[in-house]
């Protein structure tokens, strides 16, 4: 199918209440691994890029890897920049054909994120590139963040005046999650999430994927998420399938390592597509980039 706009994906996913997968992915195999899992399931699917990952093995790799893997699968994917704090960066990600960008401008002001957000919406609409931004602070475990900290989260009413006609594809405001392995259980704030989702209208991404609860994935999908990222959890099947297949394995045979560890990547971001009820949806809707 090629590469796709993340918009639409999300707007279907938005109106039939599921909610699409992003996963960050560390090579060509883990990105074949998470392609091949949506297309085992017929669901749409996000391939996210850090910019570390980006810097690492450069734009044109990874662009080349997924116009390869998505040309040769049946499903839409988008292939998305995560977090990136720098216009410029996400400017270099357009114009290399990302199909979807995310302006983290979330440690500036409000009035400079929403002027960088702007900036970089300007650069994206005329080449059919969908664009997340993010209010709040959506931080990481590391910060010891598992109690609820109302101060780092996502105001309802500065959330409505900063969505205000930008059209978004995505809207990450932070609710309580937190990046990396929770060291407890995460208190969401699902009253914020819900105003903020109907009073917005953009379908609302997810961060801090990895280690949430079944349930607290059903609840925040049903209160208007529609894009669920997952990082850590990806980065721990790569290296676990790896470590797991060697300790098992003494043949030393690359390929068969390589191959246990898209199969592990595989296996369980397709438990997580299955929970977020994207399986089925890969082909209703229009994709035009
Ligand atoms: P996790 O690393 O907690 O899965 O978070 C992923 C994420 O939100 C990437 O932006």
């Amino acid at each position: 199918m090629g590469l796709v706009s993340m918009k639409p994906i999300l707007e279907d996913a938005q109106k039939k209440k599921y909610a699409v997968g992003a996963f960050n992915i560390v090579d060509y195999n883990s990105a074949l691994a998470v392609v091949r899992a949506a297309e085992d399931l017929s669901a749409p699917v996000i391939v996210q890029t850090s910019v570390k990952t980006v810097q690492f093995w450069g734009h044109k790799t990874l662009r080349a890897w997924m116009e390869e893997i998505a040309g040769a699968s049946s499903v839409p994917v988008a292939l998305h920049l995560d977090h990136c704090k720098e216009v410029d960066f996400c400017k270099k990600c357009i114009d290399e054909r990302w199909t979807s960008v995310m302006l983290d401008g979330s440690a500036e002001s409000f009035e400079k994120n929403l002027a960088m957000t702007r900036e970089v919406i300007e650069a994206a609409e005329p080449a059919g590139v969908s664009v997340e931004a993010e209010l709040g602070q959506i931080r990481g475990v590391e910060e010891e963040v598992v109690a609820r900290d109302d101060a780092h989260l996502a105001d309802p009413e500065k959330a409505v005046e900063f969505c205000k006609g930008l059209n978004l594809a995505a809207f990450a405001p932070a609710i309580g999650t937190a990046h990396g392995v929770y060291k407890g259980e995460p208190e969401l704030a699902f009253d914020r999430l819900e105003e903020i989702a109907r009073r917005t209208g953009v379908p609302i991404a997810l961060h801090g994927g990895t280690g949430l609860k079944d349930e607290v994935f059903r609840k925040c999908i049903s209160l208007g998420v529609a894009k669920i990222n997952i990082s850590t959890q990806l980065k721990y099947a790569f290296i676990d399938g790896f470590v797991e297949y060697t300790a098992e394995h003494k043949d030393y045979d690359p390929l068969k390592v390589i191959a246990a560890q898209c199969e592990r990547i595989k296996k369980e971001m397709a438990e997580k597509m299955k929970l977020f009820g994207s399986a089925g949806h890969a082909g209703q809707t229009e994709h035009p980039l």
